[in-house]
């Protein structure tokens, strides 16, 4: 064994070795005398802080009812501005039902609960009599809290406890499977608007693009011709939105059967990224690299947007397209496997 201390006795920093013996000299200095809180000797301050417990418990209250308010009353259009109303329903209503009851508490026990320290000397186990210590423990903590004695406290908590637990409930309620049938859950992310002979046209503006508008080293964000139309437009365009860009030919490392899904080294893919399903929205023009900002992963686009870094697992799927009689890019078909994430059944 080493010797562990460092450096001389006069150097900062250095802890002196006590000699044998000296331990024992120690004194206990036991526990520092009670400091008397305002609500200890107050009992208007003590009723006070009851009221701003309960309230606490009730904000608590209030952020669930928010939550239902969002997810029940709102939200089921395709506006904007509601799904933003919803979306702002749900982290409000879900942040105070927890923050409620998360500040209550701590506010309960620094001003109400008793704060006096106790020291509880350990023994041999002995099962029959600790079980009855364990149950006299419990009781007192009851006691003490003083839940029976506020019932103010009591029952916002109680609501507060209650309610909570519910918008987690409804959430995963969503997941449940046996209102649609995987097949048709599979059926609806499979298919996009994408088909032959739609046009590729500019996000947002809908207009459609030439083919001589897209110059080598150029990227465009692209939507389907006719989506802001749909009923569903939103979830229409969270699986249809495409990139597309133009490279020299002969950089593109084309597989057996894709040999004309591009136009003159145009080439579109899917935007969504094959990971969990960001937008890829990073077009490195020099290095021919799409990077999605979420996790980094990094596609290339010389090998039909091969992962070539980062978590995702799949290729990002290619839109075969060509050019109608008037010039402007059009889809040859629909994508030839399903975009985004692959944790759902891609068969
Ligand atoms: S969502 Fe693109 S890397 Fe994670």
């Amino acid at each position: 064994m080493g010797d562990h201390s460092h450096g001389g006795p006069d150097q900062p920093g250095t802890v002196a070795k006590a000699q044998e013996g000296e331990l024992d000299k120690i004194q206990d200095p036991g526990l520092p005398p009670h400091r008397a809180r305002l609500t200890d000797t107050d009992p208007r301050a003590a009723k006070r802080a009851e009221r701003h417990v309960a309230i606490l418990f009730a904000i608590s209250i209030i952020g669930t009812v928010l939550f239902f308010v969002g997810y029940f009353a709102v939200g089921h259009t395709e506006s904007i501005a509601e799904l933003r109303l919803q979306n702002t329903l749900l982290g409000l209503g879900t942040g105070f039902a927890m923050l409620g009851i998360g500040v209550g508490i701590v506010h309960w026990a620094r001003t109400l609960m008793p704060d006096h320290e106790i020291a509880e000397s350990r023994h041999a186990v002995r099962t029959e009599e600790d079980r009855k210590d364990a149950e006299a423990i419990v009781n007192t903590i009851i006691d003490e809290s003083g839940i029976q004695r506020r019932p103010l406290i009591r029952n916002t908590l109680i609501g507060a406890l209650a309610l909570a637990p519910l918008p987690g409930v409804f959430i995963l309620r969503d997941l449940d499977l046996t209102k649609e049938s995987a097949g048709q859950i599979v059926d609806r992310l499979r298919h996009t608007m994408w088909d032959k002979g739609v046009r590729l046209t500019r996000d947002p503006s809908g207009t459609p693009i030439k083919a001589s508008d897209v110059q080598i080293g150029s990227a465009f964000h692209v939507i389907p011709e006719g989506l802001m139309e749909a009923e569903d437009w939103l979830n229409q365009k969270a699986k249809a939105v495409v990139l597309l860009m133009r490279l020299n030919p002969e950089d593109l490392n084309i597989s057996e059967g894709r040999e004309d899904w591009h136009h003159n080294g145009i080439v579109a893919y899917s935007k969504i990224c094959t990971h969990v399903g960001c937008p890829v929205a990073l077009y490195e023009q020099h290095t021919h690299h799409l990077l999605c900002p979420c996790h980094q992963s990094t596609f290339d686009l010389t090998q039909e947007c091969k992962v070539i870094f980062g978590p995702a697992a799949h290729a990002l799927p290619q839109l075969p397209i060509t050019v109608d009689d008037e010039g402007f890019l059009v889809a040859q078909s629909d994508f030839h496997e399903p975009v985004g994430p692959g944790y759902w059944e891609r068969g």
